[in-house]
């Protein structure tokens, strides 16, 4: 009988553990149109499937009235579950108390199921909503998030780490987010920003508000911060769940495999059109990217980003890829500063987490001029060259049209280790364009010329013919085999079919220094 008292005493504990800051606050929460902290978690998990951890946990602080505001649980619900029949840990900060604001307890509940994931290998998602650091606590909150911070930077590349951005992210609160691997934002409800508005006036006399300071559209248009953007919380989470289904559990995994009823010998017919005659000319390289990949269904990350570079997940006969390619729809699909950084992340995650990377190229070169030049072109183009370099998963490309200079190297090229380079007829590989090529090898002839002009023709034709084609790269087996472009989906299958056993590994070291 003693123990049955125990149990209803347990479950009324847990009913207060479960109200978080209480109905008012709830309320409150959901007249913002926001989900709370547990309902969040009941999306994300399969259904029924998450358990709580520390759900009794109470925040230590005394100073300014706090011994008498308590709240079981503090600002955080922390726990595990299965998304996709596969097991992952989570934190979910609950604004409903403190404003979701980072305690030293809320801390360790989030370090703890940090831990419990790296040692589990299993992912960790992060739900964020939040005041930032408890301004009653000072210092013990600051050092909570250090604590943050040093577990996201340790456990990169060991587990995949996804942040929810669902309400305020403030101050060096941000930091967190920026270190995992992929930021998810809903508009109108997630913000991220290191100083707001107001602190930005006093400093700058600039005037902005806070949507367009730090909400989910700039951070994932113009800063890069954010890689998918949401309208619900719902589709947000949905995504969560689909690009989970693309990753494996932990480094040393495979990424999962899934059935598909498309045919990997599938022929596409529309390719033969796909590029125009005229080389200036853009055409849709995302058509090329769904027509290849498996049903069509290509998951792009960054998509507002640097849309000049794609990059994003797919299935190729059931098998996880990470896509990269040049939009030629935008600036003619060159590789400036944040193209650069926006592929050399990508390629890394892929290698971090043995996905292997598919490359469709075209790209003009390097974006030209003193913008790019004083930003650091240099040292942001480096990182695509070392990342794709070291990279050991399988590489596969496709140069589809353009491949010039530096840039034509650093796309997964043979002399970066890359696997398998295929080409379409359409290439045009060489150091540079016809037109710049002949400008300076025959800067003389031209001049000297007495029709300037046809002789420039006559000669961009020359050079046209010589290296506006894929044969003089194949016949150095820099390029691997020319293919009918009808043919791609079912050459790349197959490569990554051969390629499945790659085992390849770095010389041993601390760690590289990728230039950042
Ligand atoms: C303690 C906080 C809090 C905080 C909010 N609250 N932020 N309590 N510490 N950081 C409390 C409020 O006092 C309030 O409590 C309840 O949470 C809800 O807050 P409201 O202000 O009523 O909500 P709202 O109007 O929606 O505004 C949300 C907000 C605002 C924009 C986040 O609360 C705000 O500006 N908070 C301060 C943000 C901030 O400057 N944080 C420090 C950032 S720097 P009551 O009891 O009244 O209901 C930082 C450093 C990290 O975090 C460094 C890492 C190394």
């Amino acid at each position: 009988m003693e123990i049955e008292k125990k149990v209803t005493q347990l479950k009324k504990i847990r009913e207060e553990a479960s109200a978080g800051g209480g109905p008012k606050y709830i309320e409150a929460q959901h007249a913002k149109g926001k989900l709370t902290a547990k309902e969040r978690l009941d999306i994300l998990f399969d259904a029924g499937t998450f358990e709580e951890i520390d759900p009794f946990v109470t925040h230590r602080c005394t100073d300014f009235g706090m011994a008498e505001r308590k709240f079981l649980g503090d600002s955080v619900v922390t726990g595990y579950g299965w998304i996709n029949n596969r097991p992952a840990f989570a934190s979910s900060q609950d604004f409903t108390v403190f404003g979701g604001s980072l305690s030293e307890v809320a801390s360790q509940k989030i370090c703890k199921v940090m831990d419990l994931a790296a040692q589990n290998g299993v992912p960790f998602v992060a739900i964020l909503d939040s005041g930032g650091a408890r301004i009653q606590e000072g210092a013990d909150s600051l050092a909570g998030y250090g604590e943050i911070f040093t577990r996201n930077t340790l456990y990169s590349g060991s587990i995949p780490q996804i942040s929810v951005i669902v309400g305020p992210t403030a101050g060096g609160a941000v930091y967190s987010p920026a270190i995992t691997d992929f930021v998810f934002m809903v508009k109108g409800l997630g913000q991220s920003y290191i100083t707001g508005p107001e602190v930005v006036k006093a400093v700058t006399g600039e005037e902005v508000s806070l949507e367009e300071l730090g909400g989910a559209i700039v951070n994932a248009t113009k800063s890069g911060n954010c890689h998918f953007v949401y309208e619900t919380e719902r589709q947000c989470f949905k995504q969560v769940r689909k690009l989970l289904s693309f990753l494996p559990q932990n480094h040393k995994e495979k990424p999962p495999t899934v059935d598909t009823n498309d045919d990997s010998n599938r022929v596409n017919e529309e390719f033969l059109d796909i590029v125009p005659v005229n080389s200036i000319q853009p055409y849709d390289m995302k058509k090329v990217i769904t027509n290849t990949v498996d049903d069509n269904d290509f998951m792009e990350v960054q998509e507002k980003f640097a849309r000049n570079f794609i990059v994003g997940f797919a299935h190729l006969s059931g098998q996880s890829v990470g896509i990269l390619a040049q939009q030629p729809m935008y600036m003619a699909g060159v590789l400036d500063i944040d193209a650069s950084d926006k592929a050399a992340r990508f390629v890394r995650f892929c290698d971090c987490f043995n996905i292997p990377i598919v490359t469709f190229v075209d790209v003009p070169g390097y974006m030209p001029g003193t913008d790019q030049e004083f930003r650091g072109i240099i040292r942001h183009g480096a990182k695509l060259l070392f990342a794709y370099a070291e990279a050991t998963v399988p590489k596969i490309s496709i140069i589809i049209r353009k491949a010039y200079g530096g840039a034509y190297i650093a796309m997964s090229s043979k002399s970066l280790r890359g696997d398998i380079n295929y080409a379409w007829p359409t290439a045009e590989i060489a150091v540079m364009g016809p037109e710049g090529a002949i400008n300076v090898i025959y800067r003389n002839e031209i001049k000297k010329s007495k029709q300037p002009e046809e002789t420039k023709q006559m000669l961009i034709q020359e050079y046209r013919n010589k290296f506006a084609n894929p044969y003089v790269a194949a016949a150095r087996g820099y390029i691997d085999d020319v293919i009918d472009p009808r043919e791609t989906r079912t050459k790349i299958t197959k490569a990554l079919q051969i390629l499945r056993s790659k085992d390849s590994c770095n010389p041993p070291k601390k760690h590289g220094n990728i230039p950042l």
